[in-house]
């Protein structure tokens, strides 16, 4: 399979993640791990929007998917501001919290890239074992 990419971007509004989430199943539909995809965009979308400038009037979000011959690399870029995405304790009231523990947890590696200017937060994911099913 050659090595593909694809992006496009999207209104920073709520509810664009549901799109968001349509752009990222549309290309990875036949791969079985599709589904872990679909919610690691969502938590990454619904990221930026709370959480970033992308979530201001007028703001965007851009997800980007890139497949090479051993990962399917998830990416969402946003527009930044003062708050830096990382992982929070585990919530006492089971409340919130939890989105980055759930990317870091389905997904073979994460990071966050850029600064207070605009950030992407990706995770990659194990193309092998879920193995693109035939046709
Ligand atoms: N794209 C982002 N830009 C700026 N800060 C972010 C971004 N994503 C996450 N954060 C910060 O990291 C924290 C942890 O994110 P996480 O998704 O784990 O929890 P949450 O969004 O607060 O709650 P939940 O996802 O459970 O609804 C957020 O509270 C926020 O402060
Ligand atoms: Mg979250």
């Amino acid at each position: 399979m050659p090595p593909w990419r694809m992006s496009r971007t999207f209104p920073g509004s709520p509810v664009a993640i549901a799109e968001a989430r349509r752009f990222v199943t549309a290309f990875l539909r036949r791969w079985p791990g599709v589904d872990d995809a679909e919610l690691i965009v969502s938590e990454l979308a619904t990221n930026a929007v709370r959480h970033s400038e992308s979530g201001r009037f007028g703001g965007c979000f851009t997800v980007a998917i890139q497949v090479d011959r051993d990962k399917v690399w998830l990416g969402v870029l946003d527009q930044g501001g003062p708050r830096i995405p990382r992982p929070l304790p585990p919530p006492l009231d089971g409340e919130g919290g939890r989105g980055l523990a759930l990317v870091a947890g389905l997904a073979m590696n994460w990071g966050v890239t850029g600064d207070s200017q605009g950030r992407i937060v990706w995770a990659s994911m194990d193309l092998a074992p879920y193995k693109v099913s035939p046709r």
